[in-house]
């Protein structure tokens, strides 16, 4: 019976707690920048994963993606398709039985790229839940707040935060709130990105192959020994990042009120503001994480452990990007020509296995939509002075 009395102290609680704007019901869950305090339990279905925001709670709790261990940095890879075309050289031959030289014309080959990280700068963070309401502390207008997968619809006093639907909360480096181009998830999406091009540096030496003939017409088959610019496309591949879904709710209210009595959160309490007026009175951007993705530090991780790529860039909607190295070979197919090896025709591309080493370009990120918005905390100089008792 036990899980019984759990469940009506749960559900007194968020009665008892049904009154002012933005007060804090049980299950809040927030970022906190050290372990949880007193009264708040680590959440635990999201450990090692990042949040994408849902506003339709029937589907919080639901994940993609195996979590992620202590600051793991999670790579993928994609596979490639190169193409390149051999110009053709004629020889005054016919089509025959030697096959040395390669055919003039489109080749191709494929490989899988070299792995690679997503290109994401990350924080670990502890995301807690308050086990039961905070009756005197609020949240102030335009303040996120999670809600775990048995909360279905925002308590009294939140809002459906539509803003960020589908997309991750990352700290800002400022008051500038920046909406990836990215567009939002959808329920449990598994977003897909692709590199189309190259970095230019793409190409294959042909081996020179000589004949006993003379060069000219005209049989066109056979191809110019040469260099040969190789294009690799990769195809499309998910970064193999994983999320949760948690329901996402923006406090309502007035924004004069702006700043009310946060003071009553516990010490280490973060919150996302969404509001134009960014972090209230005795809180600060916490601009230290601005453009790092916050993952729910995983079983046994560091909290405020910092990692993987570079953080977005201040107010950039591109995000960041990534590329990969690519190794691959083309099979030349061999053209036919009855002649014999030798002099004098010259320069002809030898049919064989031609590699290429080269990477990606670096234009592409992972097509992860984010919510670039201030991440609050205490200001130091107001906790220092008493002031962040003060609401
Ligand atoms: C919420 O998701 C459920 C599926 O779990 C769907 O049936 C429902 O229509 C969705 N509600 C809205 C408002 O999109
Ligand atoms: C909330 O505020 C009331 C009145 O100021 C006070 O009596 C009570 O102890 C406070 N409760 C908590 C949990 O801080
Ligand atoms: C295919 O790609 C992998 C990963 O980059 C590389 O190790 C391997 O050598 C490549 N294969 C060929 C035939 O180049």
């Amino acid at each position: 019976m036990q899980t019984l009395t759990v469940f009506i102290a749960a559900a007194g609680a968020l009665l008892a707690a049904t009154p002012s704007a933005g007060s804090v019901p049980a299950g809040t869950a927030l970022f906190f920048e050290q372990g949880c305090p007193d009264g708040w339990i680590r959440e635990p279905l999201s450990a090692g994963r990042m949040i994408v925001s849902v506003t339709n709670g029937t589907r919080g709790g639901f994940t993609i993606h195996q979590a992620l261990s202590d600051q793991e940095v999670r790579t993928h890879s994609h596979q490639s398709l190169a193409v390149t075309s051999l110009a053709t050289k004629s020889v005054s031959g016919v089509d025959g039985s030697d096959h040395s030289a390669a055919a003039h014309g489109a080749q191709h080959g494929a490989n899988a790229t070299a792995a690679s990280a997503a290109g994401l700068g990350f924080v670990q963070l502890p995301l807690c839940v308050a086990v039961t309401a905070l009756p005197n502390a609020t949240l102030p207008a335009g303040a996120a707040a999670f809600f775990g997968p048995d909360t279905f619809s925002c308590p009294a006093g939140f809002d459906p935060l539509a803003d960020a639907a589908g997309r991750i909360l990352t700290p800002a480096h400022d008051l500038q709130i920046t909406k990836s181009d990215s567009l939002p998830l959808g329920d449990q999406e598994d977003r897909l990105h692709s590199h189309p091009t190259d970095n230019g540096r793409c190409a294959i030496n042909t081996q020179a192959t000589d004949f006993e003939g003379i060069g000219g017409c005209c049989n066109d088959s056979p191809s110019a020994d040469g260099t040969y610019p190789v294009s690799v496309s990769a195809g499309p591949a998910s970064t193999g990042l994983p999320y949760i879904q948690l329901l996402t709710c923006g406090a309502a209210g007035d924004e004069q009120s702006h700043g009310a009595s946060q003071g009553s959160l516990p010490d280490g309490a973060l919150f996302f503001s969404t509001s134009e007026l960014g972090c209230p009175a005795g809180w600060e951007v916490f601009d230290e994480l601005g453009g790092r993705f916050p993952v729910s530090t995983p079983v046994g991780g560091t909290d405020g452990s910092v990692f993987g790529g570079e953080p977005i860039a201040r107010a950039s909607a591109a995000g960041t990007t990534h590329a990969h190295d690519l190794h691959g070979s083309i099979v030349t197919s061999p053209a036919g020509i009855e002649l014999v090896h030798g002099c004098c025709a010259k320069g002809y591309a030898e049919s064989g296995v031609y590699e290429y080493a080269c990477a990606t370009d670096d234009t592409q990120g992972s097509g992860l939509p984010y919510l670039m918005t201030p991440l609050c905390r205490r200001s130091p100089a107001a906790a220092a002075t008493g002031l962040r008792g003060f609401a």
